[in-house]
């Protein structure tokens, strides 16, 4: 009697233990692609690897729009013959050539016993296309659940957005004193925050497809807006301008001018992003200034706001304002959920995500 309860119970042991298995290698595929976030638009960082017995037999990443993808990389390294071996990857396999031939053809040409995806196609064309194919063919196709897909999922957030909705994810970063200013008053106050603060900015440019500033902190700062970072590439930089011509030392062929570049019309930033995301650009990263960043907020344009607070205290009413409007945005219902804390040395990131007002 007890017999089929205890088989149940290896059953259930045993697929816990293949769940975990699979997350761990779920989430090395994501530090794979995650070394490639910021250089694959307008595609996804995606990340490969195949496995057999507990032994990894390849492993790869996307690295460029244009070149192979995860799949190749990885199936590249792997023995002919992966009978009894896994492969996971952190997005579905595409089902249809695009620039590349579909990866889906490559699986069922090399024939792993198993397919682990750690999250589907967001594009709606494509989600779960793969799945039928390779299962009839006998590979065996899981969807991962839980922590492991939640990473896959987080790992291509800025895709899913430009893919679904046709506009780029937005990250707003603003640093402030503890009293909510970015700059003293004379606007010579070019850091606010401390260098670990700074360097960790370095690191969200680089994640980025695009950097974003309002004509005023062009005007003022002069900033490269590019990372300084070895190896980085060279990011678009894009001035968001309204009525006053953006000098020509501050621009450079990688500089688009919104009011000339992307029909920007000086007050409605959703056609301009759309501009943007139809050039192939998946995230913006805008680094202010406050009237900008105000204006993205109230157009319901910003995915993430980070504050990076410096424990200074200005106490001038005439500094400048890091979010003039904040008042009026919170009186009419907006609230913010915290995705995280970052501490930088003397300094904190808070990253917040406004809900619809
Ligand atoms: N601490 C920080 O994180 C940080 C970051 C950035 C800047 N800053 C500082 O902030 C100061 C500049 O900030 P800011 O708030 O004055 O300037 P800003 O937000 O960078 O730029 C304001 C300008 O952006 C243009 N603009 C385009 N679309 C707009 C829209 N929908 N709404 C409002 N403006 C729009 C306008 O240009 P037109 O003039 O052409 O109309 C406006 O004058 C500088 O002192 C800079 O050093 C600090």
């Amino acid at each position: 009697m007890q017999m089929p309860r205890v088989r149940c119970l290896i059953r259930w042991l045993t697929s816990m233990s293949n769940a975990s298995i699979d997350a761990q290698f779920l989430f090395r595929a994501v530090a794979l692609a995650e070394a490639y976030v910021g250089r694959t638009a307008p595609n996804p960082p995606v990340g490969a690897v195949c496995v057999r017995d507990g032994v990894i037999l390849g492993e790869g990443a996307h690295q460029r729009a244009g070149t192979p993808h995860a799949e190749v990389h990885c199936l590249s390294q792997c023995p002919d013959d992966l009978s009894g071996a896994t492969l996971y990857v952190t997005l579905e396999p595409c089902s249809t050539a695009g620039r590349t031939p579909p990866c889906c053809d490559l699986i069922l040409k090399r024939r792993p016993a198993r397919v682990v995806i750690g999250c589907l196609d967001p594009n709606p064309r494509h989600a779960g296309g793969a799945i039928p194919r390779l299962e009839a063919a006998g590979i065996q196709v899981c969807v991962a659940t839980g922590e492991a897909a939640a990473a896959c999922q987080a790992l291509i957030a800025p895709f899913a957005k430009a893919i679904t909705t046709g506009l780029p994810y937005v990250r707003v970063k603003l640093a402030m004193t503890l009293d909510g200013y970015l700059a003293d008053r004379t606007q010579t106050s070019r850091w606010v925050t401390g260098a670990q603060a700074r360097e960790w900015v370095q690191h969200q440019r680089l994640r980025a497809d695009a950097i974003m500033v309002g004509a005023g902190t062009a005007r003022i700062d002069h900033p490269s807006l590019q990372p300084h970072l070895p190896n980085a590439p060279l990011k678009v930089r894009v001035l968001m301008d309204r009525h006053t011509p953006i000098a020509p030392a501050d621009r450079d062929a990688q500089t688009l001018v919104a009011t000339e570049d992307l029909g920007y019309d000086g007050a409605h930033l959703e056609p301009a992003l759309r501009a943007l995301c139809q050039r192939g650009i998946n995230e913006v990263f805008c680094e202010g200034g406050g009237q900008l960043a105000a204006a993205l907020l109230e157009q319901h344009l910003v995915d993430e706001l980070i504050l990076i607070y410096a424990p200074k205290v200005l106490g001038d009413p005439h500094a400048v304002r890091g979010l003039p409007i904040l008042p009026r945005l919170l009186a009419q219902g907006m609230t913010f959920t915290t995705i995280n804390r970052i501490s930088l040395g003397e300094d904190t990131a808070l990253c917040l995500r406004p809900t619809q007002v």
